[in-house]
């Protein structure tokens, strides 16, 4: 059948599905890439933590070190197994299903998986959680865009530095604020605006541990923040640093907005938001 030019309209349109999902997909394979190489060395790290205290419990046979080994042994494989399950319950879901969830725990687990390499870029974590409601979010992928802010943070203070985790809740607008703030480089004005574009990067490539220069983080947390209802935001001055703020539903602030059975189903303006910018 010959093509005429009133086929572009679909064509073209079929054109950008196929390539957003391709977009997805890719987003998706650099997050999974850059979690097993964070995963694995924090893993490899717990191993040697075990492995030093089980050789110490060998060598001293007093029962006050082999108490005490015994200890670091217990606690260190329970880290592992918190490494493990993340990894598990990332790589295992494939439904974007939302639940009731507490963040706070969420965060200190995801900062789990991220101790070695802050220690390791000599970066210290200040984190200031106040209470909050819960949150009605995919634990999975909230997880996945703060992995990806933290990297960043971290990749924005080569030398070392502090970074400062921020829970509270929004009362005016019921929602739960994310803070992650850090000390870095900070972003230049011109550069701002385009940070959430995928595929645009300011780095040559990956780092030394596999991670960053695709330009595909930030643009798969503006897709997660938007599909989730919420927003996101930064801050940012050159050479002081970067503070990016997601602010994500409560569970009552969902249950208030559910119509009423029968109600036509309308999205309220102005709440799956674009990324806002502010210098
Ligand atoms: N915390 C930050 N500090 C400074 N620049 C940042 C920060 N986060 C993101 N950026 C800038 O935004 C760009 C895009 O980030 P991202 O989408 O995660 O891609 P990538 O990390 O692969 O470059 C980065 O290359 C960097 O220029
Ligand atoms: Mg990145």
């Amino acid at each position: 059948m010959a093509t005429t030019g009133n086929d572009d309209g679909p064509n073209l349109q079929q054109q950008v599905d196929l390539l957003k999902q391709q977009l997805g997909q890719a987003q998706k394979m650099t997050a999974l890439g850059e979690l097993v190489s964070t995963t694995t060395h924090e893993f490899n790290n717990v191993l040697m933590t075990i492995i030093n205290y089980a050789k110490m419990g060998m060598r001293h046979k007093d029962a006050a070190t082999r108490d005490k080994c015994f200890e670091k042994i217990y606690a260190a494989a329970g880290r592992a197994a918190k490494i493990t399950n993340t990894v598990l319950g990332i790589a295992r879901n494939r439904s974007a299903g939302r639940e009731p969830t507490d963040l706070t725990e969420l965060v200190q687990n995801t900062l789990v998986l991220l101790e070695r390499e802050m220690n390791k870029y000599r970066i210290a974590i200040d984190r200031t959680f106040r209470p909050i409601p819960p949150a009605y979010v995919n634990g999975n992928q909230i997880q996945q865009v703060m992995l990806n802010l933290l990297i960043n943070a971290r990749q924005a203070m080569p030398r070392g530095g502090r970074l400062a985790i921020k829970l509270l809740h929004d009362t005016e607008n019921d929602m739960v604020d994310l803070v992650i703030r850090d000390y870095g480089c900070g972003i230049p004005p011109d550069k701002l605006p385009r940070i959430f574009d995928s595929f645009f990067t300011t780095k040559a490539g990956p780092d030394e541990s596999g991670k960053g220069g695709t330009g595909l983080g930030l643009s798969m947390c503006r897709d997660i923040i938007e599909t989730h209802q919420g927003r996101i935001r930064v801050d940012s001055t050159v050479g002081k640093g970067t503070a990016f703020t997601l602010k994500l539903p409560t569970v009552s602030k969902i249950q208030q907005k559910r119509p009423p059975l029968g109600a036509p189903v309308t999205t309220p303006p102005g709440v799956i938001g674009q990324p806002t910018v502010n210098r």
